[in-house]
């Protein structure tokens, strides 16, 4: 299966999806972190009518999530590009899509999700509300419900990289994703 992973810096569910023979690709503005060669520096947007059979999308949540809502005011500018390019992707002619982001904006003026997942239900002892939009997949079932309810990322110390560590995939989650997702690519 021809899989795109857009707005994908960590790699890790292109990973996932590579490692069970799907021919994946992450795509984002910043180079990869493993240094993958399936890995696109750039705009996600031209090449969403490459012909993929699904895309996995994790577009920048800065402008959308609700946690951030006290800054909306000053913000209505960004919030409604970040809208406009949540609904291009949610529009892009591919079969299957996920969008994924925290609870934000996007379920008040697009539309809501379909789901909302935990990392402690895929193998991690943490919170942290991740909603999927889902256009011709399955929910996701959960792996591995674990004990442990830490939201660990709000309690990181400032740094320019905070935002990075709060945002890569959990692995429990990108490996359902993969192996619910994707069909065996031998059959
Ligand atoms: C919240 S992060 C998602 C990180 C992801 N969960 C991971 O594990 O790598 C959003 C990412 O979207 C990227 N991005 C923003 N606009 C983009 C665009 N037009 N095309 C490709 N990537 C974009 C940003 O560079 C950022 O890395």
């Amino acid at each position: 299966m021809r899989v795109l992973v857009g707005c994908e810096y960590s790699g890790r569910v292109r990973q996932a999806f590579r490692n069970l023979g799907h021919d994946a690709f992450s795509c984002d503005l910043l180079e990869s972190e493993d240094a993958s060669p399936f890995h696109i520096q750039g705009d996600v947007l031209p090449i969403l009518t490459d012909g993929w059979d699904l895309a996995i999308f994790h577009p920048p949540c800065t402008h959308l999530a609700v946690s951030g809502s006290r800054w909306f005011k000053d913000k209505v500018k960004e919030q409604s590009e970040a809208l406009a390019f949540v609904q291009t992707l949610m529009d892009a002619p591919i079969p299957m899509i996920a969008i994924e982001n925290p609870i934000s904006v996007i379920s008040s003026r697009i539309r809501k999700p379909d789901q909302i997942i935990q990392p402690w239900q895929f193998g991690h002892g943490e919170t942290k509300a991740t909603c999927l939009w889902l256009k011709g997949l399955p929910k996701l079932t959960p792996t591995s419900v674990v004990d442990g309810r830490e939201a660990r990322v709000h309690r990181m110390p400032p740094s320019p990289d905070r935002w990075k560590e709060r945002s890569r995939t959990y692995q429990g989650v990108a490996d359902a994703m993969a192996a619910q997702w994707g069909t065996p690519a031998n059959e």
